[in-house]
């Protein structure tokens, strides 16, 4: 196993691990909080190409990146090829990121409702049109993150579509939409898109610690890897995995002082960033406490608490005590 260094359009990353779209997760204080633990790529949450033209658009995204959450991509949700360039023109001049995504995977009903996220996976033309006229709109790289359909033949279309219409790389989450996140991610049906295309094709789906990370590496001869839930109130995993690629070690780590330390330092970037407000805190909380010594108390105390600020005063009294 090593770290190799993957190239997304223009932009040669240090290694090859990126962090997943999630929505009400991927803020920009939690991508910088894993970009320091070695995420070598991040994509903002999915942004609806609707939302953003029918709102006030700076509103909208305020504060969606800054200098220092480099490189990452933004992630757009739509079905309307004119509307999501139109989305993604605005983003591509307020923000300059080094790719677009184009989301086409989100099983949720109210996205697929909308002929959006993973059903545009039906309508293999609207997947190329979607992609060749975001190509040839914009100067930024696009590219996609889909799930497997139910045949291998018809996976294997849309992931020819995709590269044909000039995707600078493909992202498979192993899963079909209709799974959502139940059995486990089909690594063979992940590599039979890799052995297909020429693109860069990254990985996705219950990659989580170190014999995840060598099992999908070596079943699918993905050239990158994407991580989600296993960095929600984990960011630290970045650094496990990134290290276990590096030395082929791993890395022993105390982790109850350090979750709390790290979501101490969560909530000090979203107070930095204006997003303290924005977020779901106590929903944070919770992932990041999860399994501790002491999560219970520590949540129930959480739930009773009203404000976000009751919240961070609480998980900074929990760090004080450990350190
Ligand atoms: C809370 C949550 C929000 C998500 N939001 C998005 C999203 O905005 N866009 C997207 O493409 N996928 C989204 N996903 C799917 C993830 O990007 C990823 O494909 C999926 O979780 C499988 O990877 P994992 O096993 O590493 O979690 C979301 C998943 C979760 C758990």
């Amino acid at each position: 196993m090593e770290l190799k260094k993957l190239k997304i359009g223009r932009t040669e990353l240090s290694g090859n691990l990126l962090l997943a779209p999630m929505a009400d997760v991927t803020n920009l204080a939690f991508r910088l909080l894993c970009r320091r633990y070695g995420a070598d790529f991040t994509y903002t949450e999915m942004i609806s190409a609707d939302a953003l033209l029918n709102e006030s658009r700076k509103s909208f995204i305020k504060g969606l990146s800054t200098q220092e959450d480099r490189p990452f991509g933004v992630q757009l949700v739509g079905n309307c090829p004119e509307k999501l360039i139109k989305a993604a023109l605005f983003i591509e001049e307020e923000y300059r990121p080094e790719v677009i995504d184009v989301n086409m995977g989100c099983p949720s009903r109210c996205i697929t409702g909308a002929g959006c996220g993973s059903a545009l996976l039906n309508s293999p033309e609207i997947v190329y049109t979607i992609v060749s006229e975001l190509t040839d709109a914009l100067k930024t790289p696009v590219t996609a993150k889909i799930r497997l359909l139910g045949r291998e033949e018809k996976t294997l279309e849309i992931a020819r579509l995709v590269e044909k219409a000039g995707a600078s790389a493909l992202t498979v989450h192993g899963r079909t939409a209709a799974q959502m996140y139940s059995g486990s991610s089909n690594l063979s049906g992940i590599k039979a898109v890799k052995d297909e295309l020429s693109i860069p094709v990254i990985a996705n789906g219950d990659v989580k610690d170190e014999e995840s990370v060598e099992k999908t590496l070596e079943l699918t001869g993905c050239d990158g890897l994407m991580i989600g839930r296993a960095a929600m109130g984990n960011p630290f995993v970045f650094r496990r995995i990134r290290h276990y690629l590096e030395t082929g070690e791993k890395l022993e780590a105390e982790e109850q002082s350090r979750r709390l330390e790290d979501f101490d330092t969560y909530i000090s970037l979203l107070e930095e960033h204006g997003l303290l407000s924005s977020i779901n805190l106590r929903m944070h909380a919770h992932w990041f406490t999860k399994g501790l010594r002491g999560s219970r108390q520590i949540r129930e105390k959480i739930n009773g608490l009203e404000d976000g600020r009751a919240v961070t005063e609480l998980i900074r009294s929990f760090c004080q005590e450990i350190y």
